[in-house]
């Protein structure tokens, strides 16, 4: 094998079976489709079975290998029981995510406690089961939460999304020097400002735009797509002594002083 076909091999995804979480549209699309186009089997996560169908469609009328999975990651017993059928797993995306900009007076402690569940909790909830898995099984894989550059920092107005994205930061260290040592690798990736469905309202704002010709090098949006080259390479073994980091996608955003 000549050296070009081994760094090939080990940023493919070829013989892997990944699942992507919140796989229907934005993010999570673009890294399962991603995924795929690197050889990986992908199974995409939802709540709805029809948008998931038409995407497992997109994936195979382009010869690549999909199947979808509906279930709500914040349901305990939906989990386990997708689990308990779900077969090999290699790679676990725990993208999906809850946006909530309201400001202390305005988040009570119910809807802190929701956007902590849907963004950090059920990551920790499917890590959990899917870790435990792989380690009877005496199998590694790799581990991949999609965090945030509000993680680390903040915002004024925001502290149910800050704080849930700065626990999954913590969680993703935390899992990785816990499983290292069962070959299981713990990273993120820490999106910036994405033109996804849900920054919709946001896009045409001409202060937003402003924000964002101000603070990020680039001066523009990162496309959706521009996401996925950081989760093949975090899943491959590509990255095999790689761990507990956090991969910031967001064109220099946080590096601008
Ligand atoms: N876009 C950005 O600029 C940006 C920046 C920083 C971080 N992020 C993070 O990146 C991730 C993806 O962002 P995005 O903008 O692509 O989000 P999005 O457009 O809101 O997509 C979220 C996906 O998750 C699914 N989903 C939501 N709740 C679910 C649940 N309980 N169970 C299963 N699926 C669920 C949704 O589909 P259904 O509603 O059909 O289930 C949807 O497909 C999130 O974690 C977000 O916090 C994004």
């Amino acid at each position: 094998m000549t050296g070009a076909d081994g760094h090939r091999q080990r940023f493919g995804l070829t013989g892997r079976r990944a699942l992507v979480t919140g796989a229907a549209r934005g993010l999570g699309w673009e890294i399962a489709r991603a995924l795929a186009e690197a050889g990986g089997q992908v199974i995409l996560n939802g709540r709805d079975p029809a948008a998931l169908d038409a995407r497992v469609r997109e994936l195979t009328d382009a010869g690549l290998a999909g199947e979808a999975a509906a279930f709500d990651v914040t349901d305990d017993d939906a989990v386990g029981r997708w689990f308990d059928a779900a077969g090999a797993l290699d790679v676990l995306v725990n993208n999906v995510g809850l946006r909530h900009r309201f400001g202390t007076a305005d988040c009570p402690p119910d809807d802190f406690n929701h956007v902590v569940d849907v963004n950090l909790t059920s990551a920790y909830r499917m890590a959990r089961r899917w870790a435990v898995g792989r380690i009877a099984a005496g199998r590694g894989g790799s581990l991949i939460n999609i965090t945030s550059i509000a993680g680390p920092r903040a915002r004024p107005g925001d502290p149910a999304y800050t704080a849930a994205k700065g626990g999954l930061e913590a969680l993703t260290r935390s899992l990785a020097v816990e499983m290292a040592p069962k070959g299981i690798r713990c990273n993120a990736v820490a999106p910036g400002y994405f033109a996804t469905e849900a920054n919709e309202q946001w896009l045409d704002d001409p202060k937003v735009q402003a924000f964002v010709e101000a603070r990020i090098p680039f001066k523009r949006w990162g496309a959706p797509g521009e996401i996925a080259g950081a989760a093949v390479f975090l899943a491959s073994d590509a990255s095999s002594f790689v761990n507990g980091h956090v991969l910031v996608v967001d064109g220099g955003m946080t590096v601008n002083f």
